[in-house]
């Protein structure tokens, strides 16, 4: 059976995520509710294929074919219908991902897998909201979804095997490495090793140890990190960082996992990374 994907939610992750796909051959419906976002999602990537073609790393009818694969929609039910794989990537808030994974549940077709690529919230929090629980997880990209390999395929109390296999070897289709997470915890695996380390770089500035520019540069030319945690921060979105670590307080308990003042002050100021253009890095 062909894989139709139905992306839902036309953000960063969204929205790269329907590129990927689209480039290995994948149609992709891209759902939004706002046409503004579409449009901002199809131009921002559609550079980025631009800039590939440039470099000679795409042809330019590899190029207008993946492009050609992406329809976008503001209609729920035309984006869904006939797909195989749903990826919701909306907010990373619980009611809303509970809202949108209702109303996908009950558009999608029987067969459709629902996954969501929550990074924080495991997919048993929304079993209860779609019809058949047993074809719905957590597909989990990391960020820049066209760039970084990684996918977390997470299996939930309620997924069948058959699901996690497919998850697997749609995430193998579209040209990523997935690994199979076994059992829902906060963070799942690379998340939760990396705002540890990330909690302890902010601890470090902090408390005065180091500044943020050599606290990166240690982590860079120390760990080999390609960016140091703070510029890390920066490209994920202050406040999503800190949005990921309230919830893992919240999750466990553990005040290992509670937003420092520094990162708080900065998402106040509106300060958000690169989306605003201010962040631990960015001076303006
Ligand atoms: N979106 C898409 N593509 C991007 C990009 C972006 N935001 N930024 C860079 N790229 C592409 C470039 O176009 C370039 O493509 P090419 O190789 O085809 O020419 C390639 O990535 C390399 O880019 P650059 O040469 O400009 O810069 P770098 O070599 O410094 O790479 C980077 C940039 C890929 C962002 C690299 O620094 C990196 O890998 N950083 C670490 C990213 C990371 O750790 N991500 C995980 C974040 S945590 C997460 O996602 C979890 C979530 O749940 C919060």
């Amino acid at each position: 059976m062909e894989t139709i994907l139905c992306v839902v939610g036309a953000g960063a992750m969204g929205a790269q995520i329907a590129h990927q796909a689209a480039l290995h051959g994948v149609p992709v419906r891209l759902y939004s509710r706002s046409r503004e976002r579409l449009d901002g999602a199809t131009a921002q990537c559609g550079g980025l294929l631009r800039k590939r073609v440039e470099k000679g790393k795409l042809t330019a009818e590899e190029c207008q074919a993946a492009t050609d694969l992406i329809s976008t929609t503001t209609d729920l039910d035309e984006a869904t219908s006939g797909a195989t794989m749903i990826i919701e990537t909306v907010a990373e808030d619980r009611d809303t991902k509970r809202t949108v994974l209702e109303a996908v549940g009950k558009h999608a077709d029987a067969g459709a897998i629902i996954g969501t690529n929550s990074s924080t919230l495991p997919s048993s929090l929304f079993a209860d909201v779609v019809p058949d629980p047993s074809r719905l997880l957590n597909v989990h990209f990391m960020n820049p979804a066209m760039v970084m390999p990684l996918v977390e395929v997470v299996r939930g109390p309620h997924t069948s095997e058959e699901t996690v296999t497919a998850a697997m070897e749609f995430a193998r289709h579209i040209g990523k490495s997935p690994v199979l997470v076994e059992r829902e915890s906060f963070g799942f695996v690379a998340n939760r090793i990396l705002f540890i380390a990330m909690q302890e770089a902010f601890s470090l500035v902090e408390k005065g140890y180091v500044s943020v520019e050599d606290c990166d540069l240690a982590v860079r030319n120390g760990l080999g990190w390609p960016m140091g945690p703070f510029a890390l921060a920066d490209l994920v979105g202050l406040d999503v960082t800190e949005a990921i670590l309230e919830e893992g307080h919240r999750q466990t308990g553990e005040e290992r996992w509670a937003a420092p003042a520094l990162l708080h002050d900065r998402v106040a100021r509106g300060e958000l990374g690169r989306k605003s253009g201010r962040g631990f890095t960015l001076p303006g």
